[in-house]
């Protein structure tokens, strides 16, 4: 299998082993990059996509964080008041998760090596599941939608949240400045990669808007899909339900 060395997304298998790479090359400066590439609003939009995930009807349930890279999400939901269950964060880029292995000590936060388009745990495993800013980089989207609805407990809920592009003419042209041009070269100076925070945002425009995503959650076995754009459509927050186990 040829080695991709540029930032062009490539197909299947040789795609999720390009972004396992990648993952796993800029992990020891991702959280340093992240919060100063995002000005922090990263936090406050894992924040708000948490307000989706219900999590509050079963507090003391498990939970999954899916593609959980250094753990901002899962970090996030064994944080808030009232929440006593644990949360599983699992990755396939190792790196990712011992980036973040300081964070999650003493917390109740379990990592799991793993791939999202086979995931290793039994059907109905989690009261409900958190994916930040993955489900762009599975090679397999669908497929990786139908693993985290097969691991829920009927009833339980997805909670997406993923960059998106935003609908205004101004904000967009802003937006696309600000991604092809600051970001990678920022990005670059930083970790040190030379082709990683190109595919950014590559990779954020080649995937399917707001409504293709719902319809893929949907495709993938999610009922009442719905979603909201944050911060202008900078990103957006998705939410779907697996159905409720038939009455007999
Ligand atoms: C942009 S990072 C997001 C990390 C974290 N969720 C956050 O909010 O910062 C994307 C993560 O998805 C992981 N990933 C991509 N494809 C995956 C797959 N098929 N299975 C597991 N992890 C995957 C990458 O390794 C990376 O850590």
């Amino acid at each position: 299998m040829a080695a991709p060395t540029e930032a062009e997304p490539a197909a299947g298998a040789e795609r999720a082993e390009q972004v396992r790479r990648l993952f796993g090359e800029i992990a020891p400066r991702y959280d340093l990059l992240n919060r100063l590439l995002s000005l922090r609003i990263d936090q406050r939009w894992r924040r708000r996509a948490l307000r989706r995930l219900a999590w509050e009807e079963a507090p003391d349930a498990i939970y999954l964080d899916a593609c959980a890279g250094t753990f901002d999400l899962a970090l996030e939901l064994v944080r808030r008041p009232g929440f006593a269950g644990r949360v599983v964060g699992t990755d396939f880029a190792l790196p990712m998760l011992a980036a973040g292995g300081s964070k999650i000590r003493g917390r109740t936060v379990w990592p799991v090596c793993g791939d999202a388009t086979r995931l290793p745990f039994p059907g109905e495993a989690f009261a409900g599941a958190v994916v930040g800013f993955g489900v762009r980089n599975l090679a397999q989207l669908e497929t990786g939608l139908r693993e985290c609805c097969r691991v829920l407990r009927p009833e339980g809920r997805l909670v997406v949240l993923e960059f998106t592009v935003p609908p205004g003419r101004l904000l967009r042209l802003l937006y696309m400045l600000y991604f092809e041009h600051v970001l990678p070269r920022v990005g670059r100076l930083v970790s040190g990669h030379g082709w990683a925070y190109s595919y950014l945002p590559k990779s954020v425009k080649g995937f399917p808007g707001p409504a293709g995503l719902a319809g893929v959650m949907e495709d993938a076995g999610f009922g009442d899909v719905r979603w909201e754009l944050v911060t202008g459509g900078i990103a957006a927050i998705h939410v779907g339900t697996k159905a409720a186990r038939p009455e007999r």
